[in-house]
């Protein structure tokens, strides 16, 4: 009997039939999301796992199903795993890095264009039927090209970003991650490390591309974005819960700061309320991977790493794309 592997959404067909090669598979072709009740009934006599961000992988998880080998997350972001009870158990973890680093810096400055630029206020705005003069300040915002970039978080995605910004828009780069880049890299991306007030001091615009970890929950909060220039723009590509949504609520509608992009919430797919009055906020449900491309070559991915992790077929001797470690206690 072949070993039996759970997808827990519903993915790409063609993609998916590799699977089917090695394993018996067990999917979801209805697309339901599961509570946590019915992921542990449908993970029964599994080996695999391919899961995407949306579902939690826990000690309650792992201790029902001692027989899971592998989990392969189709996500770079692995906050919804436990990774340390994933080793304590022996479970090989995998994620889908770098194939959608671009797409993610594309939807980065996306967002920072469009909420530096007002640009879902001003369409709203024409949609309604409101736009019956032309006037000097109309939903006049903030210059994009020539400012100042501010990036937090200064891995693959982040020095995407930053390309972007010193190449094609003429933007001073300025960073903050826990370690400064080579020198080199910095030369390259013309970009400067500073510390973290530096960044909120420095920044016209400031894009959050670091991992949710409890040392990033509410890593901008409200006396972060009072730090922020009055005018400044805030974009989170990252994962909910590094911002603390409903203080950014309040400093958009204060005026604390000029405006903010958002792809990810802190209890998505619910959205604080507050959001959704907030001015000058441009909203938009998880799609920074989101292009065709890019999601086909997360899955693909995805499907070689359980593939490989789980040692079967011709990707046997090909080590899966690893999981960071978990953190030390
Ligand atoms: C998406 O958010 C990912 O982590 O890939
Ligand atoms: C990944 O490469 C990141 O920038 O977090």
């Amino acid at each position: 009997e072949r070993p039996r592997v759970l997808i827990t959404r519903r993915v790409f067909q063609d993609l998916q039939a590799r699977l089917a090669e090695h394993f018996e598979v067990r999917d979801n072709p209805a697309d339901a999301v599961w509570s946590g009740a019915e992921l542990r009934e449908q993970l029964a006599g599994c080996v695999g796992l391919m899961c995407t961000a949306g579902e939690r992988v826990d000690v309650a998880l792992l201790d029902a199903h001692p027989q899971l080998r592998v989990v392969s997350n189709i996500a770079v972001g692995l906050n919804n795993i436990d990774l340390r009870a994933c080793a304590a158990r022996d479970v090989t973890v995998t994620h889908t890095p770098d194939v959608l680093n671009e797409t993610t810096a594309d939807l980065g400055f996306a967002l920072l264009l469009a909420a530096a630029r007002k640009l879902s206020e001003a369409e709203r705005y024409l949609r309604r039927g409101d736009w019956s003069k032309w006037a000097i300040d109309q939903f006049a915002g903030a210059d994009v090209h020539g400012s100042t970039l501010g990036i937090l978080g200064m891995g693959r995605i982040g020095q995407a970003i930053a390309r972007r910004g010193a190449l094609g828009f003429g933007m001073k780069v300025v960073y903050h991650n826990r370690s400064p880049l080579p020198a080199e890299a910095e030369q390259a991306l013309g970009a400067r490390w500073v510390t973290k007030d530096g960044l909120l001091a420095e920044a016209d615009h400031l894009v959050l591309v670091l991992p949710y970890s409890p040392a990033s929950h509410h890593i901008i909060g409200a006396a972060e974005l009072a730090a922020m220039k009055p005018g400044a723009t805030l974009v989170n590509i990252a994962r909910g819960g590094i911002v603390d949504d409903a203080a950014l609520a309040r400093a958009l509608e204060a005026g604390t700061i000029g405006a903010a992009g958002l792809d990810v919430f802190e209890n998505e797919p619910a959205l604080h309320p507050a959001l959704l009055a907030a001015p000058n906020l441009v909203l938009t449900p998880h799609i920074g991977s989101g292009s065709m491309a890019t999601r086909r070559a997360m899955v693909g991915l995805a499907v070689d790493n359980l593939i490989a992790a789980l040692g079967c077929g011709p990707d046997a001797g090909r080590p899966p794309a690893p999981a960071p470690r978990p953190a030390p206690a």
